[in-house]
């Protein structure tokens, strides 16, 4: 059977950016909730599953530096060519999100995840990403999730997903964190089918 990085690494190496289920030309919506961010663009950001996002090159034409996660080195391969030159704010981590960070990054001010914690299916990983959040990200930062919700659909990339609603992103951070904003948002995946996404802000307020 194949790993999962093997199944992501195949993904990304039989298709175009723009062909990948998830790809997304616009990244407004993610840019919206980072507006509520005082200074985000002095902040280090954080992105688990980073894939090859257009985000990336948005997020660094404002200025942080940024740490970019995938399990896939293929992705990651990809993104560092298509950044080319442009890489001198970036550190780069290929490593499952569900098992602890153990590689020395700088503390993160700001989490974005989309699409990414709806793969983690197993509870052990699930708690495994949640911890790197509470172990990683600074008291008084923030964490974006942008997931299927539970309208969405069961699949994506061939894996099953575990949905998630508002209810459930605040019930795993705990009170830690607190919500900022959260809106619904119907994202037309590139055949043209509707896939429904909660996008949610939440603030980290204690320890
Ligand atoms: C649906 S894509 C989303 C990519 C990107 N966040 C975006 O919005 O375009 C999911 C990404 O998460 C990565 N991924 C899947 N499981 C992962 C895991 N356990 N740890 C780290 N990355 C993972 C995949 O390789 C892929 O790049």
């Amino acid at each position: 059977m194949k790993s999962i990085s093997d199944h992501w690494d195949t993904l990304f190496s039989e298709k175009e950016d723009c062909e990948l289920g998830w790809y997304e030309s616009d990244v407004s919506r993610t840019m919206e909730l980072l507006e509520h961010i005082d200074g985000w663009k002095n902040k280090t950001i954080f992105l688990p599953g980073a894939g090859t996002s257009i985000l990336v090159e948005e997020l660094l034409s404002h200025g942080p530096q940024l740490i970019l996660n995938d399990i896939s080195n293929e992705a990651l391969h990809r993104l560092k060519q298509k950044l080319a030159d442009d890489n001198h704010r970036t550190f780069w981590l290929c490593q499952d999100i569900a098992q602890t960070i153990q590689q020395k990054i700088p503390d993160i001010d700001i989490w974005i995840d989309r699409a990414v914690l709806h793969f983690l299916t197993d509870e052990k990983d699930i708690q495994g990403y949640f911890n790197n959040i509470r172990s990683r990200l600074k008291i008084g930062g923030y964490g974006i999730f942008a997931e299927f919700s539970t309208t969405g659909a069961e699949k994506c990339a061939g894996l099953t997903l575990h949905r998630y609603s508002v209810e459930e992103l605040s019930h795993r951070l705990g009170d830690d964190f607190q919500l900022v904003c959260n809106f619904d948002h119907i994202f037309i995946n590139p055949r043209g089918d509707e896939r429904p996404y909660i996008y949610t802000l939440f603030k980290r307020i204690k320890a």
